[in-house]
């Protein structure tokens, strides 16, 4: 799919972040913007720095399923057939799973996890019902492939970002829709104040939010890099209809140090009796899902 302009996008996150810089690049491209958030004094901040009669702003909480599907009606009377969809909205919570209470797990789960899904399960089906083929590109992280103890809610959300991906990106091919998962490392955003719209009903069994710890992440992700930039790399990808969108160049080696240590832990076992079976079985789904691969990567 190279041609943007003309499209209706629906950007998650769309007012601040990385969100706000892919609206800001789709409004350039010559695209309709929805940008749909949580915070709505952010929404109306961004409306008036984009100063664009192409964007709308919508008030709109990922996790909730009735809400997504009534924003989606708005944005689609107003602006007309959703091609582009960006499931971005995140947060974040920088502790340890052991460190973990129910609540952390439904907030986490719920945007980064189910805000994909609920976009995917509201307009994944209006894409195809459309007929004009489009985008669907899911925002996950470096987290999708690199752990470390904390944040390890995120990082399951983030892994979980990525099955989900791929394989709608094989079932999606034969409709003329194409998907990517952008994967940045570092941003400069403000995903470090996640604490601060964690819904009311999910604080009940969250931890004092450590004022000092928030107030070093900011200044690391002052390091970050420009949403502006990570937009322009993503909508370049898109164009090509690539899947993986790795926007922080600097993580290559550190990836192919965490593969290679995954390899090096298969062992030449002794043949059990059932591998001349399991072998022709395996060889059949390997050719389906390289040809599945095939398939996605021809769309372009
Ligand atoms: N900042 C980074 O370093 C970094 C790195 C890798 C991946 N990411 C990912 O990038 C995406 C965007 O985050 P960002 O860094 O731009 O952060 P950000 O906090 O600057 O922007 C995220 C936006 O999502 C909105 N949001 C949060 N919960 C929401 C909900 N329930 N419903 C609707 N909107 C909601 C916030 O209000 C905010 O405007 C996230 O998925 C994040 O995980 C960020």
């Amino acid at each position: 799919m190279t041609e943007l302009a003309g499209r209706t996008a629906f950007v998650t996150g769309g007012a601040n972040g990385v969100g706000l810089g892919i609206a800001r690049a789709l409004l350039a491209e010559g695209c309709k913007v929805a940008i749909a958030d949580v915070r709505e004094d952010s929404i109306e901040a961004a409306l008036k720095l984009l100063e664009n009669q192409h964007v709308m702003g919508v008030k709109l909480d990922v996790s909730s399923r009735e809400a997504y599907a009534e924003a989606a009606d708005r944005v689609e009377a107003e602006l007309g057939p959703v091609s582009l969809l960006f499931n971005n909205a995140g947060v974040n919570l920088f502790q340890t799973i052991d460190d973990s209470s129910y609540d952390d797990w439904d907030w986490l789960l719920g945007v980064n996890l189910h805000g994909v899904i609920n976009g995917v399960t509201t307009f994944v089906p209006r894409m195809k019902a459309h007929g004009l083929g489009g985008h669907v590109c899911n925002t996950a992280s470096m987290a999708a492939f690199l752990c470390n103890g904390a944040p390890g809610i995120y990082n399951t959300t983030k892994f979980a970002v990525r099955g989900l991906s791929e394989s709608l990106r094989y079932s999606l091919a034969p409709h003329g829709i194409g998907v990517s998962m952008l994967c940045p490392g570092l941003v400069k955003t403000y995903i470090y104040a996640s604490d601060a719209i964690r819904p009311d009903a999910l604080k009940g069994t969250a931890k004092d939010v450590n004022t000092e710890f928030v107030s070093n992440l900011e200044k690391l992700h002052e390091a970050g890099m420009e949403p502006e930039v990570i937009a322009a790399r993503t909508l370049e990808a898109i164009r090509q209809n690539r899947f993986y969108i790795f926007s922080h160049p600097e993580f290559r080696d550190e990836l192919r140090e965490v593969f290679d240590e995954v390899l090096d832990e298969f062992r030449d076992y002794p043949e059990d009796p059932g591998l001349a079976d399991r072998l022709k079985i395996e060889a059949g789904r390997r050719a389906s899902y390289k040809q599945a691969r095939e398939v996605a990567r021809a769309l372009g």
